[in-house]
């Protein structure tokens, strides 16, 4: 049976900084070396203080301050840590194709083929390679076969062990996770691999949480769950839209449903519109390979989950400008949060730069206050956007580090992510320094509305009549 003692992680972001450093403080044994190309985001992991490494998540500073130099390593030497590794986890980015055949809808793969080809070329013994990365189903076959013509003899198994953990509750998840997803071979050398994964996880996950499957059914099962948790926000956002005109409130139907035990009550909060890295991509990525096996209605059935999505977002922003006499030119639009949920400092696919967006066509003037992003990010987001140069960008955008200085002499407050504080904040005093009418616009159901109108706001809550 093979023992695992040294691990290799290639990519040290979001899912393999966590997961890592959790492996590595539950098996004290396992030496586990996380590598990245990006020396920038390396040189912040192995940050004496942990409050600079990149990822910012509840509880990922302590288990790294524990880890950290005793079984865990964080390096720049790709190479070493693959031919030392006897398993080698993928965890590299798989973004949206942003050109050539499926732009915008496939899963850019070339990182992933990046990685396979080095493997390749620097093993010099027999490794176990895990898929960690989300992958369009059937990738393990591609990257078998990279790995069958390195000519060294080595023989290689590839597992898929996609990552669950959300964003926010990182280390909560990793460490109590609902299931941990295991896909491999049938053969005895696949279900050795599978072992080998297993007794890891059994270090701290009780047995009858992890799940083996084959290769394929794991490796879609990944995709068919972020569809599904982004199909509940878009439903329950599409009632929004429906509560909004007939006087129903959508925190009473969510709670009137979700008591339901078949429905559950997880996943049904109406928001602006569900952001981050992974769920339009995922679904993007289901959509294409449905429509590359012919299957049209498949694809258009989860089509829709993004487009409501969209939809929700614009609806955010048309309602800021209707409740502007219909012009937000050259009003000030504060901006509460700018991170795609809260407890995170990850902006990407975040509802706030889309709903910027369609207010900056507007010739509004945003002031954005996030705990969390730092002020090059929002820039560097809005760039990405492409709709305007960026010194357009920086004269339309201010980024402020006082909630206070956001709101003061502001026409409308935008509420865009849940961060806690916001709930803290002294509303008599930011109601006292705005633009009258003061208006609210809470994309996150946040805030006690009651209390807002009472102060004299003038408030409008997603899914709720004015
Ligand atoms: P990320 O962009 O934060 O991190 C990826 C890292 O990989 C980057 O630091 C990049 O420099 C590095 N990298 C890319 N190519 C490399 C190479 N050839 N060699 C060395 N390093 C390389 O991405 P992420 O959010 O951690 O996501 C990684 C994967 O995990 C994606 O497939 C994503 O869909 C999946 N996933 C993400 C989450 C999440 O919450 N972010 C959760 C579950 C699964
Ligand atoms: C999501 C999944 O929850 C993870 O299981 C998965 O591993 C991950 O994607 C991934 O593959 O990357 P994450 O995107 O980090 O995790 O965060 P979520 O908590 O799922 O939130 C996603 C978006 O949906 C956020 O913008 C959030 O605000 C929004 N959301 C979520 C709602 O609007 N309403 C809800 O009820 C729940």
């Amino acid at each position: 049976m093979t023992k695992i003692s040294k691990i290799c992680c290639i990519g040290a972001g979001y899912v393999g900084g966590p997961t890592m450093s959790v492996i590595a403080k539950k098996c004290r044994d396992i030496q586990v070396t996380v590598v990245d190309l990006n020396e920038a985001r390396i040189a912040a992991w192995n940050d004496p203080d942990v409050n600079n490494i990149p990822v910012y998540e509840p509880g990922l500073g302590a288990v790294v301050a524990e880890a950290r130099g005793r079984n865990l390593f964080f390096s720049t030497e790709v190479d070493k840590a693959i031919d030392e590794a006897e398993m080698i986890f993928i965890s590299v980015n798989t973004p949206t194709k942003t050109y050539g055949a499926g732009k915008g809808q496939a899963a850019d793969l070339k990182w992933i083929e990046l990685c396979a080809r080095q493997i390749a070329r620097v093993a010099k013994t027999d490794k176990i390679v895990v898929e960690k990365s989300t992958l369009p189903v059937r990738t393990a076959s591609a990257i078998k076969d990279i790995l069958a013509h390195t000519g060294s003899g080595c023989k290689f198994q590839i597992l898929s062990n996609p990552e669950f953990l959300a964003e926010g509750t990182a280390i909560e998840d990793l460490n109590a996770p609902d299931r941990v997803l295991i896909g491999g071979d049938s053969t005895p050398e696949g279900q050795e691999a599978i072992q080998a994964l297993v007794d890891i996880y059994a270090n701290w996950v009780p047995r009858e949480r992890i799940l083996t499957t084959n290769i394929w059914s794991s490796e879609l099962s990944k995709l068919v769950a972020n569809a599904y948790l982004a199909q509940r926000v878009s439903s329950i956002n599409s009632i929004s839209e429906l509560c909004e005109a007939t006087e129903a409130d959508v925190n009473e139907v969510a709670r009137a449903i979700g008591a339901d035990s078949r429905i559950g009550s997880k996943f049904l909060k109406a928001s602006v519109g569900f952001g981050g890295s992974c769920f339009q991509k995922d679904i993007l990525n289901l959509v294409y390979i449905a429509r590359s096996y012919g299957l049209e209605e498949v694809a258009d059935y989860w089509e829709q989950v993004i487009l409501i999505n969209d939809h929700q977002k614009r609806r955010f922003a048309h309602q800021i400008i209707k409740s502007s006499y219909n012009t937000v030119s050259g009003k000030k639009i504060a901006f509460l949060g700018w991170a795609f949920k809260k407890d995170t400092n990850d902006t990407r696919e975040s509802a706030a730069i889309y709903v910027a967006d369609h207010l900056l066509f507007e010739q509004a003037k945003i002031t954005v206050y996030d705990p969390k992003v730092p002020e090059s990010q929002v820039y560097s987001d809005l760039n990405y956007l492409g709709s305007r140069t960026s010194d357009e960008n920086r004269l339309g955008v201010a980024v402020v580090d006082d909630p206070y200085e956001a709101c003061k002499g502001a026409h409308a407050i935008a509420i865009l992510t849940e961060w806690d504080e916001f709930k803290e904040y002294d509303w008599q005093r930011i109601y006292d320094n705005m633009n009258k009418p003061a208006n609210v616009f809470d994309g996150r159901n946040l805030l006690d509305v009651a209390k807002l109108k009472e102060i004299g706001f003038q408030v409008k809550a997603i899914g709720k009549a004015c």
